[in-house]
C-alpha cells in the first residue's frame, strides 16, 4: 500500500507533467485554430495520450514502478492511445463529411436540410439556415409582387391619364377652332373640362400620397381625436355623393372614445372607404359607418350593399392598382384608394381588413386606443 504522502506527490508531479503537455497542446491548437476540426481532434487525442505517458514516466522516476511494470503499462497505454487517436480521426472525418453535406445544401438554389443525421450543433445551424432561407424567399416574393404591381400601376395610370387628356385636348381644340359655338355646348365643354381636370388632380394627388407611403415618408402629426368626430367628418364629406346616388348614409358611434391619430390622414383613409362603399352600392341601398371598441382597440367599420366582392378578389383589393372587373372602365378609379387607406392605417400601427357580410361587404379599421 502506497503511503498517503507519496500518493499526494504522485498526484502533484503527474498533474504538473499533464499541465506542461496541456500548455503545449493549447499552443498547438491556437496555431491550428483555422484548420479543420479533424486536425484539431488529432491534437487533442495526442495530448491525452502524451499526458498519460508523461504521468507514467513521472512515477517510474519516483521509483514507484519497476522496469518490467513500466514497459507493460507503457505498452498498454500506447496501444489504448493509438485506438483513441483512430477514434478521434474517425470522429473528425464524420464532422468534416457532415459539414460538407451542409455546405452543399447551402450552395443549392433552394436550401433543404440534408437528409442525414447531423451533430446537434450542425443540426441547429441547419434549422436556422432553413428559417433564414424561408425568410429570404418570402421577402423576395414580396418584392417581386410589389414590382409587378408597380409596373401594372404605371401601365394603368398612364392609360388612365392619357384617356382624359385626349378628351381634354379634343374639347380644347373644338373650343379654340370655334367648332362648337352655341352657348350651351360651350358651357357643357367647360364643365366637362373642369370635372376631368379635378379627376386628374385627384389621381396625381393619390399617386403622390402613395409614393410617400411607400417611401416611408408619411409624417403623422398625431392629436387626440374623438372617434365620433372622425366618423361624423367621414359622413359629412360623402353626403353630397351619397345624395346624388340616392344612397342612404348613416354614421353611428356608441362609445365616446378617443384615438391618437393624424386626423387629416386617417380622415382620408376613411373617406376612401366610404366613397368606395357609395360607388358600389345601388341607389336606395345603405352605407353604414360604425365606430366602437373591440378587443381593446378602436374599430371603425364601413358596411355597404355592393352585393359582395368575389372571393378571389378579397385578398387583392388592397393591392396597388387593383381594380375589380366592373371598375376597369373609363372614368373608373385608378385602384389607389384602398392601397392608400391601408398605408395610412398601418402607419398608425393599425390594421385594415375586409369581409363579405349581409347585402355587401364590410371594411374594418382597427386602431390602438389612446392610453
Ligand atoms: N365597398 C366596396 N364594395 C365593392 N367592391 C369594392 C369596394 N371597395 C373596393 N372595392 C373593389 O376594390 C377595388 C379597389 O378599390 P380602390 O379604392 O383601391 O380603387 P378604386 O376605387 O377602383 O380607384 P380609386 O380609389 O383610386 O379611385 C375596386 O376597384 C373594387 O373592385
Ligand atoms: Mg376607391
Amino acid at each position: 500500500m502506497i503511503p498517503f504522502e507519496d500518493l499526494l506527490w504522485v498526484v502533484f508531479y503527474a498533474a504538473l507533467a499533464a499541465f506542461v503537455v496541456a500548455v503545449v497542446a493549447l499552443g498547438a491548437l491556437y496555431g491550428l485554430r483555422g484548420r479543420s476540426v479533424a486536425t484539431q481532434l488529432i491534437v487533442v487525442g495526442a495530448a491525452t495520450v502524451l499526458a498519460t505517458i508523461s504521468g507514467i514516466l513521472v512515477i517510474s522516476f519516483m521509483m514507484l514502478l519497476n522496469d518490467h511494470d513500466r514497459s507493460v503499462v507503457l505498452a498498454v497505454v500506447t496501444s489504448a492511445g493509438l485506438v483513441a487517436m483512430a477514434v478521434s480521426v474517425l470522429l473528425g472525418r464524420r464532422l468534416v463529411a457532415a459539414n460538407r453535406t451542409l455546405v452543399e445544401a447551402v450552395r443549392a438554389d433552394r436550401f433543404r436540410p440534408p437528409p442525414v443525421r447531423l451533430p446537434a450543433e450542425l443540426a441547429e445551424l441547419s434549422r436556422e439556415l432553413e428559417a433564414a432561407y424561408d425568410r429570404l424567399a418570402a421577402s423576395h416574393a414580396r418584392e417581386q409582387a410589389l414590382e409587378t404591381s408597380r409596373r401594372e400601376l404605371v401601365a394603368w395610370v398612364s392609360h388612365d391619364l392619357r384617356t382624359p387628356l385626349a378628351g381634354l385636348r379634343a374639347m380644347a381644340e373644338a373650343l379654340e377652332d370655334e367648332v362648337v359655338a352655341d352657348q350651351r355646348t360651350v358651357q357643357r365643354y367647360h364643365g366637362r373640362i373642369r370635372v376631368e381636370v379635378e379627376r386628374l388632380t385627384e389621381m396625381v394627388d393619390d399617386l403622390f400620397e402613395l409614393s410617400r407611403i411607400h417611401a416611408g415618408a408619411l409624417r403623422l402629426s398625431r392629436e387626440r381625436v374623438g372617434l365620433a368626430d372622425l366618423v361624423a367628418e367621414a359622413v359629412a364629406g360623402a353626403e353630397v355623393l351619397a345624395r346624388a346616388k340616392g344612397v342612404r348614409l348613416r354614421g353611428d358611434v356608441r362609445e365616446g372614445l378617443a384615438v391618437q391619430v393624424d386626423a387629416g390622414e386617417l380622415g382620408r383613409a376613411l373617406r376612401n372607404l366610404v366613397v368606395n362603399a357609395i360607388r358600389h352600392t345601388p341607389s336606395d341601398g345603405t352605407v353604414e359607418i360604425i365606430g366602437g371598441i373591440r378587443g381593446g382597440r378602436a374599430r371603425v367599420t364601413v358596411a355597404d350593399a355592393c352585393g359582395g366582392i368575389p372571393e378571389d378578389d378579397l385578398p387583392r383589393v388592397f393591392d396597388v392598382a387593383f381594380r375589380g372587373e366592373a371598375a376597369r372602365t373609363p372614368g373608373g378609379g385608378a385602384g389607389l384608394g384602398l392601397a392608400i387607406a391601408r398605408g395610412i392605417v398601418e402607419a398608425h400601427a393599425g390594421e385594415i381588413g375586409v369581409a363579405n357580410d349581409g347585402p355587401g361587404c364590410r371594411f374594418e379599421v382597427c386602431l390602438p386606443l389612446t392610453v
